[in-house]
């Protein structure tokens, strides 16, 4: 068990009704006078959360600027312009109601509302973030776990780069979760939702040292998504697992799960985000394709691996090892079911059936070196440049 210190300043409601029953209080008890509502597409008008907000807000008395269009991968202009509105509004929150796009957004907002500059400034150099606005999410969709972490990933289109954004002022103040809000979520954003919550934990679990607490807490959340993932595939109305999906995630990225083991460096991220800034393709969809291939490498590179693997296989996808012949054999099996668990749910077999060619893999491999929050020596096997492209032209 490694040492640790850890604080999540973050207050969670969860559960039918969440909004309703808290945010006017939260927000009066605070003294807000005047809120950036930030927002998507347009899913939170058509589920109601958006109409809990609003009423919430006008209970405490607060006044409700509304900023929509947030983008999937969302951009650092919408960012700069909502910045503005909150300026010139005299905004003093800001709540997000809607995915980790919106609640992205809504983070980097708080701190470029409080900067003299372009929020991508930030974005390359999150030491800047002195102050921020505060944040309340109100979350819809079971993926990222942006509701309770303090971070953001932004995107630039005119640079093809999609970076983090972190600080400790960050943290959402107070995180609602209703999982009712969550049953419109269509089918493939429930996959690539569920698939992007799995890859925050097994980033967590493949790891030399891990603690048996994070990787008993580990395997039980993976298990639930696995199986609660079909389950409201089938019928999305099942408010029980949309209501266990939410709360896995939640739990993702705010490292809790990797408390008292050595750390990971979030080798399937880095390559991921680079994948997404030059194609802006659905984080958790590039995820699943991407992890069976970086597992086998972590694998082939170290057989000192060998007994997460094992583990993985038996308690996480339930293989007997006696129905093995060796425990390579079963390490790869385990490796093989995840990879069939993908494919049940829908995700494609490689990122060529996304329209991805190798053409910029060398660039973004350069790019994770420049700028990832970790060197690529500190994966859980020592990558160099090579290996980033390796993993990515296997994943084609
Ligand atoms: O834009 P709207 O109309 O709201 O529709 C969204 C969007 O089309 C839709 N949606 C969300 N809730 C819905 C819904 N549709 C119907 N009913 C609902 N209740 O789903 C689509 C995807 O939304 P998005 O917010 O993009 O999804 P997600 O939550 O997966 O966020 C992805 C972004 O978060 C970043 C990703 O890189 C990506 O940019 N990440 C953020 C992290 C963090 N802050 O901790 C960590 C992650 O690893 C990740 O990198
Ligand atoms: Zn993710």
């Amino acid at each position: 068990m490694q040492s640790f210190s850890y604080y999540s300043p973050t207050k969670l409601h969860f559960g039918a009704g969440a909004v309703q029953a808290h945010m006017a209080d939260e927000v009066a008890a605070r003294g807000f006078k005047t809120a950036l509502v930030v927002t998507g597409g347009g899913s939170v008008r058509r589920n109601g959360s958006l109409d809990a907000v609003l009423a919430a807000l006008s209970a405490a008395g607060v006044r409700a600027v509304e900023f929509s269009g947030i983008e999937p991968n969302p951009r650092v202009t919408s960012v700069d312009r909502a910045a503005e509105v909150c300026r010139r509004e005299g905004a003093d929150l800001v709540v997000a109601v809607g995915g980790g796009s919106t609640m992205d957004a809504a983070k980097a907002i708080c701190a470029a509302a409080k900067f003299d500059g372009p929020a991508w400034t930030l974005v390359l150099d999150n030491s800047l973030v002195k102050d921020a606005l505060p944040l309340m999410t109100v979350n819809t969709i079971a993926a990222t776990g942006s509701e309770y972490d303090n971070g953001a990933v932004i995107s630039n289109i005119e640079t093809n780069e999609k970076l983090p954004l972190m600080s400790d002022h960050l943290w959402p103040v107070v995180s609602f979760l209703d999982p009712a809000y969550t049953v419109t979520v269509p089918p493939r954003h429930t996959v690539a939702g569920s698939c992007d919550a799995m890859s925050h934990f097994l980033e967590q679990y493949f790891v030399k040292d891990i603690s048996p607490v994070a990787e008993g807490l580990i395997e039980g959340i993976l298990r639930t998504v696995m199986r609660d993932t079909p389950a409201v595939l089938d019928n999305p109305a099942d408010l029980d697992a949309r209501a266990n999906l939410l709360w896995a995630s939640t739990l993702g990225c705010n490292g809790i799960a990797a408390l008292g083991s050595r750390g990971s460096g979030w080798p399937c991220h880095a390559i991921e985000h680079e994948v997404s800034a030059w194609y802006d393709i659905t984080h958790g969809i590039g995820l699943a394709i991407l992890t069976p291939r970086l597992l086998r490498f972590f694998l082939e590179k170290d057989a000192g691996f060998l007994p997460r693997f094992e583990g993985f296989a038996e308690r996480v996808m339930g293989l007997a090892p006696t129905e093995f012949d060796s425990r390579e054999a079963l390490a790869q099996a385990g490796i093989a079911a995840l990879e069939a668990f993908y494919k049940s749910i829908g995700i494609p077999a490689g990122l060529s059936e996304l329209g991805i060619s190798d053409e910029h893999f060398e660039a973004m491999a350069d790019h994770i070196v420049a700028h990832w929050v970790a060197p690529l020596e500190a994966f859980p096997v020592p990558f160099t440049k090579a290996d980033v492209v390796e993993v990515l032209r296997r994943s084609l």
